[in-house]
């Protein structure tokens, strides 16, 4: 059996930290700013709270359920709870990998190449107009191969060796590093409006069916949820681990690190009146008026901007390696690889479906839009129905490890009903949205 030499974790703390790693990451910063700004500022984050808290939470504890009480891969573990009929699910969590990793390297790679740039030359003067240069071609792609290049080699160390052990030392420096920025930032002059804009509700904007949308993909994808990365990470845990307290410290810090991201970013864009920039908001919002925002304040803009960026890419790479693992440890289970080879091949071709997204940005977002809209939130919607409804006993195997919870029942409760109801009404809208943006791309790119 697969299951008698299966690697674990070496401690709680290296578990419940990779885990983290996983949530946070590009889309704490790059994506929960850019959303914010276009939905309204504290509108979205009210929102995405109570998403991450009714819908985020449950599905969270849901797959850490199914990971560690199977022991086993995704596309396995639903086989082994549920029968053959729902391999399929596992399978979409693979190809969601393969989708989410692809660009999202592209993405980390544009971070490197700042951060890099930061120290040799600093942020040239004209770096907003260069985006279009940084973000595509040959360079973007080369800094995805550089990006992926280390993700696999993390991965192919192991999950001891690799994953625990980079998460370990990168997490905490991660949240070091954050706080500090939106202390620093605290101190810029002019930095009062961007506080008002950000943590100010207009209520109005609350009830608008496409911040809603928007905020639950973001605490899907946040929070890692609805691909089975999460219960893969829970695959390598032990019996007795707690699991409901190790789901609300890793929401707790993903909520909080997107939250103090915020901090960080909406007072040094309004600071040096960049705010309208970021109102005609792209995926590349952030590594435009950042980046610009950097070289307007020469040297110290220098130093903080590599540690943005830096801490970006730290965020990026602990992410990055959760999509890959659940990749790798499904051909581990399934096709009887060695971790070397799995890591290796599965990354090259993730890293060739890349460039794609490395060459047109518009492609890059369009992917994003289909992977979470479809496959995360389908996903979540799947796996809810599945624990909810078709798992024997789920409750019982929360509990092991546990001194029996009292809210047990409300979490069964919100998975069974109110996850799926939540879910299926974002869908609703959600698909025609997708579908027309995919339908838009095409036309484009055979014009
Ligand atoms: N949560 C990560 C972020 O915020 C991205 C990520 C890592 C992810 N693993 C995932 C998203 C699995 C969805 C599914 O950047």
């Amino acid at each position: 059996m697969a299951t008698a030499a299966r690697e674990h974790w070496s401690s709680r703390t290296g578990f419940v930290l990779a885990a983290v790693g996983s949530a946070v990451g590009l889309g704490n910063m790059w994506r929960f700013s850019y959303l914010a700004a276009e939905n309204g500022g504290a509108a979205f984050v009210v929102f995405y709270l109570l998403v991450t808290l009714c819908v985020g939470i449950p599905v969270l504890l849901a797959e850490l359920v199914v990971g560690r009480g199977s022991q086993q891969s995704p596309i396995r573990a639903l086989a082994h709870y549920g029968g053959p009929a729902w391999k399929p699910l596992g399978f979409a969590f693979v190809a969601a990998g393969f989708l989410i990793l692809s660009y999202y390297g592209v993405i980390a790679g544009w971070t490197l190449r700042y951060a890099f740039e930061a120290v040799v030359g600093g942020f040239p003067a004209d770096v907003a107009n260069r985006f279009g240069e940084v973000a595509t071609g040959w360079d973007a792609f080369g800094y995805h191969v550089l990006f992926m290049g280390i993700t696999i080699g993390i991965v192919a160390g192991g999950v001891k060796g690799g994953i625990e052990r980079t998460s370990l030392v990168m997490m905490p420096a991660l949240f070091v590093i954050v706080v500090g920025l939106a202390i620093w930032a605290a101190t810029l002059p002019g930095a009062r409006p961007g506080y008002t804009y950000y943590l100010s509700t207009d209520f109005s904007k609350l009830f608008h069916w496409s911040v809603i949308k928007d905020a639950a993909g973001q605490a899907f994808f946040s929070l890692s949820l609805g691909m089975g990365a999460m219960l893969t990470f829970a695959s390598y845990l032990s019996r007795d681990e707690h699991l409901p307290a190790s789901t609300l410290v890793i929401a707790g810090a993903d909520a909080a690190v997107a939250f103090v991201a915020g901090l960080v970013v909406f007072p040094l864009i309004f600071a040096l009146g960049l705010q309208d920039r970021v109102s005609a908001s792209t995926v590349g919002a952030l590594f435009i008026t950042l980046p610009q925002a950097f070289a307007e304040m020469g040297g110290v803009g220098r130093i903080v901007g590599l540690l943005f960026f830096v801490t970006l890419a730290v965020g990026a790479l602990t992410s990055a390696i959760s999509l890959l693992e659940v990749v790798v440890a499904s051909a581990m289970d399934g096709l009887g690889w060695s971790r070397h080879r799995a890591a290796w091949l599965a990354g090259a071709a993730i890293t060739l479906l890349g460039a794609p997204s490395a060459w047109n940005t518009e492609v890059l977002g369009v992917i994003d839009q289909v992977a979470n809209n479809l496959f995360l939130l389908g996903g979540g919607l799947a796996l809810s129905i599945f624990v909810g409804w078709v798992m024997h006993d789920p409750v019982a195997e929360a509990a092991d490890g546990t001194e029996g919870i009292q809210w047990f029942p409300v979490w069964q409760w919100l998975l069974r009903v109110v996850v799926p109801i939540f879910l299926v009404l974002v869908l609703w809208f959600a698909i025609p949205e997708t579908w027309t943006a995919v339908k838009g791309l095409f036309s484009q790119l055979s014009r």
